[in-house]
């Protein structure tokens, strides 16, 4: 990370001028706004009190120890596949988490860089720490993205929220977007045992419905595997979600331990960003 580049991504988020370095560990724009660089090397610009907060470091940690045990490594290889294929210079992850799919992305290229972007302060300082090639930023997907206009080649947005418009506007043209979520089927096992959150049952359609104004989808592939999970990675599966706080509520019948057999299934999207915006 170098200041220089990290303020090459961004614009202030208060008057949506360009931010350049003005010292050591700050960016400011020509208005006189100015930001604190973390010391890791990475920038907060949230303005106001966010509606939503991102992940906790104690979902962070299952998160990264249960894409350790490897079930996810097909998913990341596609991902990283999709992209591969579009040769970008400028990769952004909205709701980046630990980085687990940034990383692996990310083509070589000493100008190659990518930002990650989360909602939690944590998740961005691990995303960044993990590959010297990546740019770090907390901001809330739901604000106007202090992310200047045509700034990037392709967004990755994996099991995280979307802004149709503003990915629209920070995508250059023909620029692709690339949505992973999950599929109907995904850990249903956990889902009857009460020990998974029930999810909208029609994400895709619901997915092509908000993005399809801006973005045209143009690929889809759909993942499924059956995975015989040891108990402890059912509980990091459980605690890296949004079924964690669930959990510690279900009964002493449903427990990690009692379902180990599970469906892990996605949709892996790609959508083409189109020229203007359809009436
Ligand atoms: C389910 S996790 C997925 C993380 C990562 N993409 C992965 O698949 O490993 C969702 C991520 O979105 C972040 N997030 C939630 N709300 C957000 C918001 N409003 N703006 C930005 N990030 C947000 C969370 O902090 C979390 O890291
Ligand atoms: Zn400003």
């Amino acid at each position: 990370m170098s200041l220089q580049t990290l303020s090459e991504w961004l614009r202030c988020p208060n008057c949506f001028l360009p931010l350049s370095p003005t010292g050591t560990l700050r960016l400011g724009c020509s208005t006189g706004h100015s930001f604190d660089v973390n010391k890791r090397g990475f920038i907060n610009l949230l303005t106001g009190a966010p509606k939503f907060i991102g992940d906790s470091a104690a979902m962070l940690d299952a998160r990264d120890t249960f894409l350790a045990a490897g079930w996810y490594e097909p998913l990341q290889a596609a991902v990283r596949a999709v992209i591969s294929a579009e040769h970008p210079r400028r990769l952004l992850d909205v709701g980046c988490g630990t980085g687990y799919y940034l990383r692996a992305a990310l083509p070589p290229g000493e100008d190659v860089r990518a930002l990650g972007m989360d909602l939690s302060p944590t998740a961005v300082s691990r995303t960044m720490r993990s590959h010297d090639r990546i740019d770090g930023l907390v901001a809330d997907v739901w604000s106007p993205l202090p992310v200047q206009d045509a700034a990037v080649d392709v967004i990755l947005n994996v099991f995280a929220p979307r802004n149709a418009a503003e990915f629209h506007r920070v995508l250059r043209p023909g620029g692709l977007l690339l949505v992973v979520v999950p599929r109907p089927t995904h850990l249903h096992e956990l889902r009857r045992a009460g020990l998974a959150v029930e999810m909208q049952a029609d994400k895709a359609a619901h997915l092509e419905a908000s993005l399809g104004a801006w973005f045209a989808l143009e690929s889809a592939q759909q993942m499924e595997q059956n995975a015989a999970l040891s108990a402890a990675e059912v509980v990091s599966l459980i605690g890296m979600g949004p079924s964690s706080h669930h959990a510690a509520s279900a009964g002493p019948e449903s427990t990690p331990a009692s379902v180990q057999d599970v469906t892990i299934a996605f949709d892996v999207f790609g959508f083409r960003r189109r020229a203007t915006e359809l009436c």
